[in-house]
């Protein structure tokens, strides 16, 4: 029987909530019949969080499993980060990335210094990363970082002690972003957490934008390799001859899921099941605008129950007419990525003593 559209919006409503501003599943359904392994999450305590490459797909599942738990639970009252200082450093502007990392840490208690521009440090007076991650030491217990340039967080661990984590460096990686972007997809599709994957559950992930030139998008890529037994194809649109370079290409055909890459995003936008796109790329030494010819609005023309990801900030490339669609994704995974990055702090900070034991479905 074929499902009139009509229905089908009905049927695709009932199971996932549309609110003006978009998609929100559930988070509960991620935690469904599973508990959170503390003994994997427990690597993470003391680490620095610098590529994804750090992670296995059981660590990105257990860290988005406990995010999970901690956006369907209230836990603000055990105080998980109470006594700890966390320094929010960035050297270029954010607008996603630093209030949530700084919304987590109030919402758990902790307390925040931020260095909201370099322009604000010695560096405008000549003084080097490297001196200024000595003095991080001194202040706080975790550092987050972001900067322009791609070498800048190895510069700043030459002398820091402390635990940091690397909210984007230049064109180089964004690991909680990924995390963030996998959260969203798995809270929308909790089967794709499985060792194995029914193929009628497999998706075609659809990537708009240059992952070897775009962090965010480099970071996403690498992060989906691991989901490799929900994943049908992946299908690249840039208009970059070459979008991916030499590491990335490698990483890819090892990883031995099905690829293409095409310049059209007419050869692949009716099949893809999830399409994560971005235009911002760090290009020599400023942002500039890629594969912004590539545009979604409510009228193209995607698969009925697709959805959108963008780690924004977001030109027009991203009509806002999707936003009160069921294909809005976008708005999920930005406000998702408070837990993340609470379920990343209490982790590395080692704060899992503080939670209620009885209530959360924590296994050793
Ligand atoms: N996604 C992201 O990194 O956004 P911001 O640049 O606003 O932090």
């Amino acid at each position: 029987m074929v499902t009139s559209k009509l229905q089908f919006e009905k049927n695709h409503l009932e199971e996932n909530p549309l609110t003006s501003e978009g998609l929100y599943p559930d988070p509960e359904k991620l935690l469904e019949n599973d508990s959170i392994r503390l003994d994997i999450l427990k690597k993470l305590v003391g680490q620095s969080i610098v590529s994804v490459d750090q992670f296995d797909r059981e660590l990105v599942l257990e860290t988005c499993k406990f995010a999970a738990l901690l956006e369907a639970t209230e836990i603000a009252s055990c105080h998980p980060l109470d006594g700890k200082i966390v320094i929010t450093a960035f050297f270029e502007a954010s607008t996603r990335t630093r209030l949530s990392f700084e919304s987590a840490v109030l919402r758990l208690d902790g307390k925040i210094i931020s260095i909201p521009t370099g322009m604000v440090t010695g560096i405008a007076k000549g003084e080097s990363l490297s001196d200024i991650g000595e003095m991080f030491n001194a202040y706080g217990d975790l550092v987050v970082v972001r900067h322009t340039e791609t070498g800048s967080v190895q510069e700043i661990m030459q002398n820091l002690r402390l635990p940091l984590i690397n909210a984007g460096n230049g064109s180089g990686e964004h690991p909680t972003q990924a995390l963030a972007d996998w959260f969203a997809i798995l809270k929308w599709k909790p089967k794709l957490k499985g060792n194995t994957v029914p193929p009628k559950y497999q998706i075609h992930l659809g990537i708009l934008g240059t992952p070897g030139s775009m962090r965010a998008v480099n970071s996403f890529l690498r992060m989906s390799l691991l989901f490799k037994p929900g994943i049908r194809k992946i299908s690249i649109v840039s208009e970059m001859a070459d979008p991916l370079g030499p590491e990335l290409e490698e990483l890819l055909i090892n990883s031995g899921i099905k690829y293409q890459l095409t310049n059209d995003i007419n050869d692949v936008l009716s099949d893809l099941d999830v399409i994560y796109m971005n235009s911002i790329a760090f290009l020599g030494d400023s942002y500039k605008t890629l594969d912004s010819r590539y545009k979604l609005d409510a009228d193209s023309n995607l698969k009925p129950d697709a959805v959108v990801l963008h780690p924004l900030a977001r030109l027009d490339e991203l009509d806002p007419t999707l936003d009160h669609t069921h294909h809005n994704l976008y708005f999920t995974q930005a406000h998702g990525a408070v837990f993340v990055r609470q379920a990343l702090m209490i982790a590395i900070l080692n704060r899992f003593d503080r939670l209620p034991k009885n209530d959360i479905p924590l296994s050793n």
